[in-house]
């Protein structure tokens, strides 16, 4: 292999689809979605179970100043101890206040507000979120009553939220790196799992490759997963479309041994005779036999390489033409008169002069054409009459050719059309293709060929029947013959 060779295989390769990194990069993008979500969601549940707790301890502090407020008899100044402990905080400074409804502020380290409810004199601390000073505060609340009569003295303890939110942080920030390594196990797993599920393919392949090279039989679908079947399927119809293409190429061949044989034999047969008795007249008769059997297998081989061609092509190989079927016709006639004049045979047209428009490759139709008018003139017999016509009616236009010789039992009909069928006592040579020939072309067409007898019950009609091209107007119907 030279080295570009090498190189364009290698960029191939990495250019090649590839299931893995398909799959991968449609699963990135959400895979990194949710990793973000799952962020969110663990910042907003962090919160949730850290403020639960913080708040229960703030409550717990409203509580530890209510004791130390009823031991200080006074009432009017906090323990020094009590101020250390309600002040001491090492990272979030913690607030209080004490504050008669009668006589205003008591002691305090920061002018906390009233709560907006009064608590009861026996709840349990009351939890309220202010803001203060620009500062988010959480604070806890009780009353107690106060040392005159009808007085409550309300306890406060405030603290900021830095803490709750850095505790928060801190929890995020140890839960991401191990959802990011779920994420990747995930990615990995799907990797693997791309290679192992691939597996599945192994007893096809197998299969495949146990095939001997002229099997073309459908695959054995059992062991096909269905996400393959469409692939599968469409290997199982080219499998279809190769074996219809290795019987025509048997057939060919088994057709091309049975048409030469004949006519070699023959041949070989008139060489013999002509080596064998060296007198000129039967030399010149040998020869003349061997002009006519050598032409003969010359038309034989032109003939099935015409219908190899016919039947090997399909809708995919040409794309079809607007071919005007009147025009191709009067122009092949126009070529075959001089021949058919010196042959003593009428051979005419009648139909429009152009406009029958049909869908289809013009060769083709031609050479159908061509085999029918070699057929009719022919048989037509001497001083005889071919007419070819051409209708054009709404949906379908009738190419017709029809002579005026002995034309076909009608029994033989139906068989006419079969390779090499020729009616019994067929006189003239011919190899039996040629109606094959028309009758293949007709179908890539999508017309009918039918048969039936020629104008006042003398010889033989094939009439091909197409379906018109919606856009085909019938132009000039007149009649003329050319
Ligand atoms: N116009 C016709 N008139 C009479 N017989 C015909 C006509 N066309 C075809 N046939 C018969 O049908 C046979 C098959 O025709 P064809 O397939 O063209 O093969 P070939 O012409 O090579 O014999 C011919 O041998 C002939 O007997
Ligand atoms: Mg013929």
């Amino acid at each position: 292999m030279s080295d570009n060779a090498v190189a364009a295989r290698k960029v191939s390769a990495a250019q090649a689809p590839s299931l893995r990194r398909r799959l991968l990069t449609i699963l990135a993008i959400p895979m990194a979605l949710a990793w973000l979500a799952s962020g969110a969601l663990i910042y907003v549940l962090a919160l949730h179970y850290v403020n639960i707790n913080y708040d229960r301890s703030l409550a717990d502090s409203a509580r530890a100043l209510e004791r130390m407020i009823r031991s200080d008899a006074g009432l009017r100044e906090l323990s020094p101890q009590a101020r250390i402990l309600m002040e001491y905080d090492s990272s979030d400074p913690s607030y209080y206040a004490v504050r008669s409804l009668h006589h205003g502020m008591l002691a305090s380290n920061l002018e906390l507000p009233v709560p907006d409810s009064v608590p009861a004199l026996t709840a349990p601390p009351q939890l309220d979120s202010l803001k203060l000073g620009g500062r988010s505060l959480r604070m806890a609340s009780l009353a107690i009553a106060g040392a005159d009569a009808n007085d409550t003295i309300i306890l406060s303890v405030a603290e900021t939220l830095h803490e709750r939110h850095a505790l928060a942080r801190d929890i995020l920030v140890g839960a991401l790196p191990i959802v990011l390594v779920l994420i990747a196990l995930v990615l990995v797993l799907v990797w693997f799992g791309v290679s192992r599920g691939l597996r599945l393919l192994d007893p096809l392949a197998d299969q495949i490759a146990a095939r001997r090279a002229r099997d073309l039989s459908p695959l054995d679908q059992s062991v096909v997963p269905v996400e393959i079947r469409p692939l599968t399927q469409t290997i199982d119809a080219l499998f279809a479309r190769l074996r219809e293409l290795l019987d025509l190429q048997e057939r060919f061949i088994a057709d091309a041994a049975h048409q030469l044989r004949t006519p070699l034999a023959g041949l070989r047969l008139q060489a013999e005779r002509a080596l064998a008795d060296p007198r000129p007249e039967s030399v010149r008769d040998a020869l003349i036999h061997v002009e006519r059997l050598s032409a003969g297998a010359g038309r034989a081989a032109g003939q099935l390489l015409a219908l190899a061609r016919a039947q090997t092509s399909n809708e995919n190989d040409s794309p079809d033409c607007v071919v005007d079927l009147a025009r191709l016709t009067r122009d092949y006639i126009g070529e075959r008169v001089p021949g058919a004049l010196a042959t003593h045979v009428d051979l005419g047209y009648e139909g429009p002069t152009q406009g029958a428009e049909v869908s289809g490759d013009a060769v083709m139709l031609r050479e159908a054409l061509v085999n029918l008018i070699d057929n009719a003139l022919n048989y037509a017999g001497e001083n005889g009459t071919v007419t070819v016509s051409i209708t054009n009616e709404v949906h379908t236009i009738a190419l017709a050719v029809e002579d005026s010789g002995a034309g076909v039992a009608q029994e033989w009909w139906p068989r006419m059309g079969e390779r090499f069928f020729r009616p019994p006592g067929s006189r003239r040579g011919g190899s039996g293709l040629g109606l094959a020939i028309v009758r293949r072309i007709a179908d890539r067409h999508g017309a009918v060929v039918v048969f039936d007898r020629g104008r006042d019950g003398l010889g033989l009609r094939v009439t091909l029947r197409f379906s018109a091209l919606a856009r085909a107007e019938t132009q000039s119907q007149r009649s003329s013959r050319v």
